[in-house]
């Protein structure tokens, strides 16, 4: 089963968790971060994972503009979807929901929520300012969901 896993990630959690999952999966997944990596072609991969994370209630564009660019392909493919966020619960769900198009989520064997950072270190004076505000936050904390990534993986797995 050949495997790719795609993502970009702000501050590094999603990368994080992209490693994780291809880890937990113990096959050979290709771990491709669209920042660096631009033309990649998923038409050789069997099974296709795409991750991403939330800011300000949005999906990173450079998931978003791909999975638009590659709709139909991905609609085809053993597909996962993740996402990191800090919401949990209902909200987060909301936010799986509104990043991800209805014809991917529907063909998905595996959705994901994964949690998610704050890294007071990568953030700047902006960010900082808007995450002490919202979130109430005022020092990094870690909450990513280690056992949802392992369900995730046995997903993906079956
Ligand atoms: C400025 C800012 C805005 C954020 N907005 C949201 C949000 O609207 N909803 C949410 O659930 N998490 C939000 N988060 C939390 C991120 O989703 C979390 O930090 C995630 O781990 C980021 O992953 P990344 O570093 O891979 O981009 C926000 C974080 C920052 C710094």
């Amino acid at each position: 089963m050949k495997t790719v896993i795609i993502y970009t990630t702000k501050h590094g959690c999603t990368d994080k968790c992209a490693h994780t999952l291809a880890n937990e999966m113990e096959t050979n997944a290709t771990v491709v971060n669209l920042e660096t990596e631009r033309n990649i072609n998923i038409t050789e991969y069997e099974t296709v994972i795409i991750g991403g994370s939330i800011h300000a209630g949005m999906l990173n564009k450079k998931v978003k503009s791909f999975i638009d660019k590659n709709l139909d392909t991905l609609s085809k493919k053993k597909l996962g979807l993740f996402l990191c966020c800090m919401y949990e619960g209902e909200k987060a769900l909301e936010q799986f929901q509104n990043a991800f198009p209805e014809i991917i989520r529907n063909k998905a064997v595996a959705h994901g929520l994964f949690g998610g950072e704050f890294d007071f270190d990568k953030m700047n004076f902006l960010e900082k300012a808007i995450v002490k505000k919202v979130a109430n936050v005022e020092q990094s904390v870690s909450n990513i969901n280690y056992a949802n990534i392992k369900a995730f993986a046995e997903k993906i797995l079956k």
